[in-house]
């Protein structure tokens, strides 16, 4: 495994509306996306530029929502992933595999168009944790 750049951190948010708020007047973010809506996932994102990085926040669509159950933890939201590129998705989820890491469904296209996965955060010291195909 080759550790490439962090490409977001991932914060669930009851709404998106509300820390979009937060992001722009507390914390002084300049470049804050459009959210969309990605059903498949069953969550809306909107992106937030930092200069380093991105914060991805992430309000769930619906009670079945795979964030449903951090929000109902986490009434606030909060922390929820990081997200690491990798040149090739397809390699990086059999290295992960063969450590004994238990990777959570099939590679899926992720909210930056390329494929993504996610890592039990059991095996990760605590961190769920998504590796994301760097895009071309
Ligand atoms: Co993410």
């Amino acid at each position: 495994m080759k550790l490439g750049p962090l490409n977001h951190v991932g914060v669930a948010t009851p709404s998106i509306e509300d820390s979009i708020g937060f992001w722009r007047d507390v914390m002084g973010a300049t470049k804050i996306h459009d959210p969309f809506d990605m059903p498949s996932q069953g969550v809306k994102v909107c992106f937030v530029d930092t200069p380093n990085t991105q914060i991805e926040l992430i309000e769930p669509l619906g009670a079945d929502s795979p964030i449903a159950g951090f929000l109902e933890a986490n009434p606030q939201g909060g922390q929820h992933h990081l997200c690491f590129e990798v040149p090739n998705i397809h390699a990086a989820k059999e290295e992960f595999e063969a450590m004994g890491k238990r990777v959570l469904g099939e590679p899926r296209v992720g909210a930056h168009g390329t494929l993504i996965f996610f890592v039990h955060p059991k095996d990760m010291g605590g961190v769920l944790t998504e590796i994301m195909e760097t895009p071309k």
